[in-house]
């Protein structure tokens, strides 16, 4: 298993893009099963959630074509009667579970591995479940997968309502919606995921002539159509990878300016960094003849108000040495975002002073809280609560964390300690970033792959 070895204490500096997110990708990648036509997804990150999704597409009957020149992958149904999501893939990657929606709309039965114990707590699916039953699917429990099938072949629109104890669920909105898309009449989801991933798959899913409208806010409409047809899309950026540059740079005392940056999407982070004392600014998009665009009229054709209301622009990241303590709730989106808990964490245990975190997505999602530990951090947890006292230093030390995010707020304490820091099993990493050390090496960080032997 390859680990990173961080040598901190370099203050990170220079310009990057933010890649296409990987969390509106899966989705997306899984509504290629419900046209007969290819579905041509650009900007589409090279990351092994991503591989293992078209793994899981191509057992599935889907041609994959990936053709790194143009930068596009390409999802085409060749044979439409696999209708298994087989445990061997599923369990690799929870997102497995969107072709739920997928299968069952477009061949009206499907079988797919329940997905098992997750590191950042319990996550069930009965709102997945419960939803597709809502719109006339029969569901049972067999041998450990979900066996779903459509009353006749075809679901019915209804209303359906997908709130649980911490919320609406993403990826059951995702299944549901992508269902519906071609179910027999109008469903209303009440209720839904407000994530941006969910616009983006509601603007594919209309690309490919199904009618959808409010997605993006609790109540989504649906008239369902007959049939669907291929697209070209352009993955939108991701929010998640955004902010956890802008934590490095918040991290290191750092000047880092960031392109194809989610600022509407990322209202949050900028909110608490502001208090902070840490900000993000517009700047001039990169220019590829070479000239400078006047920024002015480049920040004022993509924003309006405070510049950071815009779906892509180009951000600076001004940090300063002295960072002040805050209270951090994470919340659905718009709230702040869950997927930055972990790296915010790292950054407030430099904060002069006590912060609070409070995760009320995944009460249990704090396997970095001790690793953080190891590194000097002095952090008191009591549930899904953390007081942060923030500490003069943090020192390197040798981690590691089972978790995605965990992991990367790991690696942006290491760029911060003092001294050497080994953060083990980057396979968790390599999951939700794209060569995350390459980019981070492109800012001036002192960060290497070990490679597993
Ligand atoms: N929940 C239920 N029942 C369900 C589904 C969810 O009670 O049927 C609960 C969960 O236990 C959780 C809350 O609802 O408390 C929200 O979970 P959600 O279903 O929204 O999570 P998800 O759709 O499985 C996606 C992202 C996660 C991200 C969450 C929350 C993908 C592939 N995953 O998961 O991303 O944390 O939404 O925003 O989109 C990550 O990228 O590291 C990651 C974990």
């Amino acid at each position: 298993m390859d680990s990173f070895i961080i040598h901190g204490g370099q203050r990170l500096r220079g310009r990057v893009r933010v890649n296409g997110s990987k969390n509106a990708a899966l989705p997306l990648m899984a509504a290629g099963l419900l046209c007969d036509q290819p579905l041509v997804l650009r900007d589409v990150p090279n990351l092994s959630d991503i591989r293992n999704m078209s793994r899981l597409l191509a057992s599935l009957g889907c041609q994959i074509k990936q053709d790194d020149a143009a930068g596009t992958l390409t999802i085409h149904v060749t044979d439409p009667e696999p209708v298994l999501a087989h445990y061997d893939i599923v369990r690799t990657m929870r997102a497995g579970i969107c072709v739920l929606g997928p299968l069952l709309a477009a061949r009206g039965k499907a079988r797919v591995s329940m997905p098992g114990g997750c590191a950042i707590g319990d996550r069930p699916v009965d709102l997945h479940l419960r939803g597709l039953r809502q719109l006339g699917a029969r569901i049972t429990l067999d041998e450990g997968n979900i066996v779903a099938e459509a009353p006749d072949g075809r679901l019915r629109g209804t209303h359906v309502f997908l709130g649980g104890p911490n919320g609406s669920t993403v990826l059951g909105t995702a299944n549901v919606l992508s269902a519906a898309a071609l179910a027999q009449g109008v469903t209303v989801i009440e209720c839904a995921a407000c994530e941006p991933e969910i616009e983006d798959l509601a603007a594919l899913l209309n690309a490919m002539g199904a009618k959808i409208q409010g997605a993006g806010s609790p109540r989504i409409t649906i008239e369902g159509v007959d049939k669907l047809h291929g697209v070209e899309h352009t993955i939108m950026p991701d929010r998640i990878e955004a902010g956890t540059y802008v934590l490095a740079a918040a991290m290191t005392n750092g000047e880092v300016v960031l392109d194809n940056y989610p600022a509407r999407h990322l209202m949050a982070l900028h909110d608490r960094l502001n208090e902070v004392g840490v900000h993000v600014e517009p700047t001039d998009p990169p220019d590829k003849k070479g000239a400078r665009k006047s920024k002015t009229k480049q920040a004022k054709a993509n924003c309006t108000g405070n510049g950071l209301d815009a779906q892509r622009i180009s951000v600076r990241i001004a940090a300063q040495r002295h960072l002040n303590p805050v209270h951090v709730v994470t919340q659905p989106h718009p709230g702040f975002p869950t997927d930055l808990q972990a790296q915010i964490m790292a950054l407030l245990c430099l904060a002069d002073g006590n912060s609070i975190i409070t995760e009320k997505i995944f009460p249990d999602r704090f396997l970095h809280v001790a690793e953080l530990a190891r590194m000097g951090a002095e952090l008191k947890r009591s549930g899904p609560t953390v007081l942060v006292c923030g500490v003069r230093e943090l020192i390197g030390a040798p981690v590691m964390a089972s978790d995605l995010r965990a992991s990367a707020g790991l690696v942006l304490a290491g760029l911060a300690a003092r001294g050497k820091t080994t953060i083990n099993r980057v396979y968790h990493l390599d999951r939700g970033y794209e060569r995350m050390e390459l980019t981070l090496q492109q800012l001036g960080a002192d960060i290497q792959r070990v490679e597993e032997s």
